[in-house]
């Protein structure tokens, strides 16, 4: 089987650790551990056996995750490394070779490359900045054919930052549902909305949807590798069937430290200390975005890490990234990893003294390259 490079991930693993401002991070800046847990917690948590435990995920584990989907229960979850393992045996579990895939893009982009991977047909659907990176129902329905089995996109949006509204939401279910289809939402961002209250899942929207999450992004905690599939019984178990052959279980204490973070009050906590890093560091890139308006400009983010900026350089965006990483020492991601040129990804989860200094550093370039706006 051969795979396409994932653009994104590559040029991250590449640049991210070597620069001084890495501006890559979707999510919002990671948590220390002591600063998750109770001492007396953190005692327990070293009499923890370094088991297999359960291969889906333990059962406290399955449970926290269902009580976060009002009438899902523990058969319809299974516990994944990261977010990245739940898409994967998604897409091996329910899709075949010769099967047609809907993917809304821009997107993470990794369910594209393993279902082409796969042998399955993929057919894009774009989201449009002049529509707000919101998707086109009937543009999806003309891509529905007698062969097509599910409809991916992902919800809040990488790397727009776009949020679905409820009615939005129910649309497509209501076209996923017409059709018969699977309805997959990588809801990794959920519950980093900036304004407003946590909207509903997929989940709770279709019985034939499929849902990842996990702790990487709102959560702040990618460390953990722990992540999640919710979806039909029967769809779930075809899942553990293929996650048999991936990697056996996820780490006991990250599933010692999962429990914990899912219990309402600390989940609440979690997510109330992300949309602060959110909303500061929002104020300060739209700020420096309209100082140099016309030169950039942007859609504001409505949830996740990340700030999606067009410029206006005669400069395609993987050039303008290697000249930023070898002549600044910072690394946005460049547009062209997400198939659209003249764009950059900028992370707005980490403390704003590291956004300031990548964006002075911007500052700088744009002046010497004679960028002005
Ligand atoms: C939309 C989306 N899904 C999944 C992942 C992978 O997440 P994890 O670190 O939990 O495997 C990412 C990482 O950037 C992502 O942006």
């Amino acid at each position: 089987m051969r795979i396409n490079e994932f653009l994104l991930e590559r040029i991250q693993s590449l640049n991210e650790n070597l620069v001084d401002i890495n501006l890559s991070d979707s999510g919002v800046h990671p948590y220390e551990l002591r600063d998750l847990l109770s001492a007396r917690e953190i005692e327990e948590m070293c009499a923890t056996e370094l088991g297999y435990g359960w291969t889906n995920g333990s059962e406290p584990l399955r449970d926290a995750i269902a009580a976060l989907y009002p009438g899902r229960d523990r058969n319809q979850v299974i516990a994944t490394n990261g977010s990245a393992e739940a898409n994967f045996v998604m897409v091996m579990a329910l899709l075949q070779p010769g099967d047609e895939l809907i993917v809304v893009v821009p997107n993470y982009l990794q369910i594209l490359g393993w279902a082409q991977a796969a042998g399955v047909v993929t057919r894009l659907v774009p989201l449009r900045q002049e529509n707000q990176w919101i998707p086109d129902l009937a543009e999806i329905e003309r891509a529905i054919t007698p062969r097509t089995r599910m409809i991916t996109l992902c919800n809040p949006n990488n790397p727009t930052g776009a949020l679905l509204e409820t009615q939005a939401m129910e649309s497509l279910v209501q076209l996923a549902r017409k059709h018969g289809l699977y309805l997959h939402a990588d809801e990794i961002y959920k519950g980093s909305q900036l304004q407003g209250t946590e909207g509903p899942s997929f989940a709770d929207l279709y019985e034939k949807a499929l849902v990842t999450n996990g702790l990487s992004k709102a959560m702040a905690m990618p460390g953990l590798r722990m992540g999640w599939l919710v979806g039909p019984k029967d769809e779930i178990a075809r899942v553990w069937h293929c996650k048999d052959y991936t990697s056996i279980t996820t780490g006991s204490l990250s599933e010692f430290i999962a429990c914990r973070v899912l219990e309402p009050a600390r989940r609440a906590k979690v997510l109330t200390r992300s949309k602060h890093i959110l909303r500061d560091n929002l104020a300060i890139i739209t700020a420096w975005i309209e100082r140099h308006s016309p030169l950039l400009s942007f859609i504001p983010p409505r949830a996740g890490g990340m700030a999606f900026i067009r410029y206006r350089m005669p400069i395609n965006s993987t050039e303008l990234v290697r000249r930023l990483v070898q002549e600044k020492s910072i690394f946005p991601v460049p547009g062209d990893a997400f198939g659209l040129d003249h764009y950059l990804r900028i992370g707005i989860g980490s403390p704003a003294s590291h956004l300031n200094e990548g964006l002075r550093r911007l500052d700088e370039f744009f002046a010497e390259n004679g960028f002005g706006s």
